[in-house]
């Protein structure tokens, strides 16, 4: 038996930090598919391919050298770990999300991370195309404040600059092109627990998902 959690949820909602811990006392392995797609946008960035060209980039998407290790996501031998979460790497993730051929050269390299003793996978589709008969699913969110908030603290923290403005514009773009893309966008699956994490810690939020998951 290999259960399978999913966490579904927009930008900044705390989605990575709540599964990752979820995984981490559960004992399972995780996957941040978010990663892969900041890869691809990475990678085509280094190899001069736009991010607009679905073609070369799903190409890219298909031959992703990427692996993660050590608490690090690697693009071949270089440690992308910083790189990757760049603001505008995670624009260009988004732009290369809404692209079919690219959704669709991921999945397989998705699905490989099912393995014993199971897996929590967070991102926007993890429940509703990746692993659909997931035995439990998570939409996780909190409110548009909040997020900027969060993502806004957590640049602060990597001693980045950061412009609280900007970041909400930065968020309410990629929601938008998350939920109006033609696949896989962004939105609730009818048999998902709805966590709304405004009021919560983190704490509280990773306990929810722990108790849904006994019952
Ligand atoms: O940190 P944030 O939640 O903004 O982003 P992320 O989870 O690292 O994902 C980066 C981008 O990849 C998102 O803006 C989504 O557009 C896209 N994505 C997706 O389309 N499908 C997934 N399963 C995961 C991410």
């Amino acid at each position: 038996l290999k259960p399978v959690i999913t966490i579904d949820g927009p930008s900044a909602s705390g989605k990575g930090t709540v599964a990752a811990l979820v995984a981490q006392q559960l004992g399972l392995h995780y996957l941040d598919s978010g990663a892969l797609y900041r890869l691809t946008a990475l990678y085509a960035l280094r190899e001069g391919v736009s991010w607009e060209d679905e073609q070369n980039v799903a190409r890219l998407a298909a031959q992703l050298p990427a692996s993660f290790h050590d608490d690090k996501a690697w693009l071949g031998e270089a440690d992308v770990s910083a790189a990757i979460r760049a603001e505008d790497i995670g624009m260009g993730a988004s732009k290369v999300a809404a692209l079919p051929a690219v959704r669709a050269a991921l999945l397989t390299r998705q699905r490989d991370f099912l393995v014993p003793p199971g897996l929590v996978a967070d991102g926007r589709d993890m429940g509703s195309v990746v692993f659909p008969r997931a035995e439990l699913k998570v939409f996780l969110t909190a409110s548009a404040e909040v997020r900027a908030e969060r993502r806004y603290k957590q640049l602060i923290a990597k001693g980045e600059s950061a412009n609280l403005v900007q970041i909400q514009q930065d968020i309410s773009d990629r929601d938008a092109r998350d939920a109006a893309r033609a696949v896989a966008p962004l939105r609730q699956e009818p048999d998902a627990h709805l966590l709304d994490t405004s009021d919560l810690t983190i704490e509280q939020a990773v306990g929810q998902v722990l108790s849904w998951f006994d019952k």
